[in-house]
């Protein structure tokens, strides 16, 4: 069959090395998307990466444009578009900026690639993601949004450095919205099926936690603008296992509607992703305390999407 065809909207941080990863696991042609102001910054990037490829030896297609006429026909949609946060500021102090960018893109994505696969990465990303598949009208099982993946992975790497094992051997699950509230699941934290009480002390973990919570903050302070290599090797996780139906079990942030008692509402829960999109929405048997921790971080994403819902 030909060639699978990767749109990625916005040419940025995320958006090359999300291109550089698609490229080195061939999964398929990219399409690097920016504002026209940066079409030859990302025409540029495509280049650079193409070359890059011929000295790696992948033969991946990569092109920049900022026509959405190249997007069209694409499998998978990544979504990067917006501003990143600087130093102090929270995911949620960029929505002014962002919605009208989701907004933008949405319109772009409806008309040109309505069939594609979503995965939505920008800030704030519960209510972005949101407002993507309400705009475009969308089935839930074809747009997500990218957080979990990431919150799981720094919680893990966390974890085992503090146990002394290996980051492979780590299980862990970190749901709810992508801001300070997040619930790091306890009871699905094992180190190859060890529970990780076994090997962390309790005060450990909650360092752990609350360090995992602030994860991408901390690096916002050190680097001045937001993360990108882990963002982008897990928003690939997710479309390598749509595209390649793996049917892996990843946290993603979906449309819920009934599941953990939330309506209306894209939060982080664990899904099962194949060539359906989210083929199923799996449902955990939270303690009283993992629940009330749910119960506080679905306040705050109700709260932004609220914002979103009521701004025209
Ligand atoms: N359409 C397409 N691209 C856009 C649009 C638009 N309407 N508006 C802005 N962009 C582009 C910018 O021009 C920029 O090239 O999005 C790109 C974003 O890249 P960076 O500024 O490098 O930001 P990045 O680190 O990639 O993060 C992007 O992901 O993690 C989130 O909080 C982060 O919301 C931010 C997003």
């Amino acid at each position: 069959s030909k060639r699978k065809k990767i749109a990625l909207i916005g040419a940025g941080n995320i958006g090359g090395e999300l291109a550089a990863l698609v490229q080195r696991k061939d999964l398929g042609d990219v399409v690097l998307f920016d504002i026209p102001q940066k079409a030859n910054f990302a025409k540029g990037k495509a280049l650079d990466l193409e070359q890059n490829g011929a000295v790696l030896g992948y033969d991946a297609r990569i092109t920049g444009t900022s026509d959405w006429k190249d997007c069209a026909g694409a499998d998978v949609l990544i979504i990067t578009a917006g501003i990143p946060r600087k130093p102090g500021q929270s995911r949620d102090d960029l929505v002014a900026t962002n919605l009208p960018i989701i907004r933008s893109v949405a319109d772009g994505a409806k008309e040109h690639c309505p069939d594609a696969f979503v995965i939505v990465i920008s800030n704030p990303l519960d209510a972005m993601v949101y407002e993507y598949k309400r705009r475009v009208g969308a089935p839930r099982e074809k747009v997500v949004g990218m957080a979990g993946v990431l919150d799981s992975a720094r919680f893990q790497l966390f974890l085992a450095r503090e146990a002394g094992v290996s980051v492979k051997d780590l299980r862990a699950m970190v749901l709810g919205g992508h801001g300070d509230d997040m619930v790091p699941v306890l009871s699905a934290c094992t180190v190859n099926g060890v529970p990780i009480t076994k090997l962390v002390a309790k005060d450990k973990l909650d360092a752990i936690i609350e360090r995992t919570r602030k994860g991408g903050g901390e690096i916002v302070g050190l680097m001045g603008t937001s993360a990108y290599y882990a963002p982008a090797s897990a928003a690939v996780a997710m479309a390598e296992s749509y595209l390649l139906d793996q049917k892996r079990l990843l946290a993603s942030a979906v449309y819920l509607s009934g599941e953990y008692g939330y309506n209306d509402l894209y939060m982080g829960v664990p899904v099962i992703i194949g060539a359906g999109g989210v083929e199923k929405i799996v449902e955990l048997d939270l303690s009283e305390d993992e629940k009330a921790m749910l119960a506080k971080s679905a306040k705050s994403v109700q709260g932004i999407t609220d914002v979103v819902k009521s701004s025209t």
